[in-house]
């Protein structure tokens, strides 16, 4: 039965890998390399399981709306800080290009 488990446990892991988006372009790079810089500590889990202080980031962030989500980075909110003064406009539009690229789990496509 043990073995069954973890048999499973490969498997899903192996989806996940094949899941995961494989060709980004320049932009989107530059994205994520930045997104993982400024935004990681709040938005990236640093191990499966672990809440983050910030809500989880893809496809439908901000409603699904880039300038919404435009408006969180440069403004911020009570529990975010703005970016407007660090991050140069091409390097939010990079960020926005990647999040978009990031497929929304799929226990959470109702949202
Ligand atoms: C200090 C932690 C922190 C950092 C750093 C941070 N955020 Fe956030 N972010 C939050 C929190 C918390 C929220 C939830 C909104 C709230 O409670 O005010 C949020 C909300 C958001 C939302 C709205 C999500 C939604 O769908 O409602 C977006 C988009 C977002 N952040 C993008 C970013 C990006 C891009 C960066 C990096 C440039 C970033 N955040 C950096 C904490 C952070």
């Amino acid at each position: 039965m043990k073995n069954r488990v973890s048999t499973l446990l490969l498997a899903f892991a192996a989806a996940a890998a094949h899941a995961q988006p494989s060709a980004l372009n320049e932009t989107q790079l530059l994205g994520r390399q930045v997104f993982a810089q400024s935004c990681g500590i709040c938005h990236l889990q640093p191990s499966l399981g672990v809440k983050t202080y910030g809500p989880m980031l893809n496809k439908s962030a901000a409603g699904g709306n880039d300038e919404v989500m435009r408006a969180f980075i440069v403004n911020g909110t009570e529990r975010m800080p703005a970016f407007k003064y660090y991050l140069k406009p091409a390097e939010i539009d990079a960020i926005i290009a990647y999040v978009r690229t990031v497929p929304v789990p799929a226990n959470e496509s109702h949202k």
